[in-house]
């Protein structure tokens, strides 16, 4: 079988995540949600890049494309990674690990080498969890953790999960058929793009992820009472959006209190009847919360959600706070981790070990099997941002590192 030529394969990947980045619902930036008709346009693309490839193709209930390559049992290395963005997105988050993953099983297709395993790259809809407050749908299904409450949640425009599954052709019933069988899923591997600073600043391409932090997402709303900006006196007002202003500031207290061993975020605000002339009557924010020790981010939740109290209390406002989500610290596999230091020696690296602070599907598949990761360096640490960048030289090693692994990965 011939070697892999990163170089090439790099700027293969490279040429595969910009036609990919051109399916947006949006001219002039990249945003594609989860069960959107850019959605179906990308899972098209990624099907027929996966037949290309040599691979059987088919797709779940909750849209996972997957491209099989068989292998000599029923046993199977699932490669992953997602093609939902966040809004106003990079082109490399997600994308990236299933164009490696695709290739990677391009190696061995193309050859006709079979392995002792099968491999099936999969193509996961919902990791960035901007469409419906939850997040990994679709690879809680094949981990068989799927939550059928989340059908019933509902994205800014009053769809439901639910409709939004019929909408995309697919039916709610058939999402359990979507679980692998413990059994035949071996582990479960994602390379992604470090989203972080670490690599480039250690100068090597490449990184095995020891764990992926915990998350907890506080949806909190802010009832006060809606009024005239010039005839309510200020002593009177009960003003939501300073409620909600006070906490988007305590969070940020908090978290810088901890020496960023937690890290809290409000990207999402929510003024219903926002007016220049209006005081606000309801407000809601969402409060992301991570963690690589769960112990802290308990302690920070339980905290925080006191001093949201006072918050309310202090200014005679209504508060519902909803946990939306809660994700555990997940431990990278140490023989998979092992696996992927020796691969990146392989191709002149270095091996560092680092954790990851952004989520991932793998803390879904973690359920389902051991899991590991790969991570490739990304300029300046910037993700979630149009600038996001990765060289087609670190994204080919990537591709020949996971090569590697697959060639000595034990089932
Ligand atoms: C996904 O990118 C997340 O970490 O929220
Ligand atoms: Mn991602
Ligand atoms: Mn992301």
């Amino acid at each position: 079988m011939a070697d892999l030529d990163p170089a090439a394969v790099g700027l293969r990947a490279e040429h595969m995540i910009k036609t990919l980045a051109s399916i947006s619902a949006e001219p002039n930036r990249l945003v594609r949600t989860f069960l959107s008709p850019e959605h179906r346009a990308a899972a098209n693309l990624v099907t027929q890049w996966m037949r290309d490839a040599g691979l059987g193709v088919s797709e779940d209930a909750l849209g996972t494309v997957r491209g099989h390559w068989a292998g000599n049992s029923g046993k199977r290395l699932l490669i992953g990674s997602h093609i939902d963005t966040v809004i106003e997105a990079g082109m490399f988050d997600g994308p990236f690990g299933v164009v490696a993953g695709i290739l990677a099983a391009e190696h061995f297709a193309k050859a006709g080498r079979k392995l002792v395993f099968g491999i099936d790259v999969l193509a996961f809809g919902d990791e960035e969890g901007v469409r419906f407050p939850a997040t990994l749908a679709s690879s809680t299904a094949c981990a068989g953790t799927f939550d059928s409450a989340t059908l019933e949640l509902a994205d800014a425009e009053g769809v439901t999960l639910s409709e939004a599954i019929i909408r995309y052709g697919k039916r709610a019933a058939d999402i359990p058929a979507a679980a692998y069988a413990r059994s035949d899923a071996a582990a479960y591997v994602e390379v992604h793009i470090e989203q972080g600073p670490v690599l480039e600043y250690r100068n090597q391409a490449l990184g095995v992820v020891t764990s992926i932090a915990g998350q907890t997402y506080l949806n909190v709303e802010f009832l006060g009472e809606a009024g005239h900006a010039g005839t309510v006196p200020m002593l009177l007002r009960r003003d939501a959006l300073s409620g909600a202003a006070e906490a988007i500031l305590l969070a940020e207290r908090m978290a810088r209190d901890t020496k960023s061993e937690v890290l809290a975020t409000v990207g999402h605000l929510d003024i219903p009847a926002a007016a220049s002339n209006v005081i606000a009557g309801s407000v809601a924010l969402i409060v992301d919360i991570r963690s690589g020790s769960d112990t802290a981010r308990q302690q920070f939740v339980d905290h925080f959600k006191t001093e949201l109290r006072a918050i309310a209390e202090r200014r005679h406002l209504g508060l519902s706070i909803t946990t939306t989500r809660d994700v555990t610290t997940t431990p990278c596999n140490p023989a998979i981790q092992d696996g992927f230091a020796a691969a990146i020696v392989a191709t002149g690296g270095e091996a560092l070990r680092l954790a990851s602070g952004a989520g991932h599907d793998g803390t879904a598949m973690a359920k389902l099997c051991p899991i590991g990761m790969l991570f490739v360096r990304c300029r300046g640490g910037i993700s979630h941002n149009p600038a996001e960048y990765a060289s087609p030289g670190d994204m080919g090693l990537a591709v020949a590192a996971l090569v590697k692994f697959i060639e000595t990965f034990k089932p």
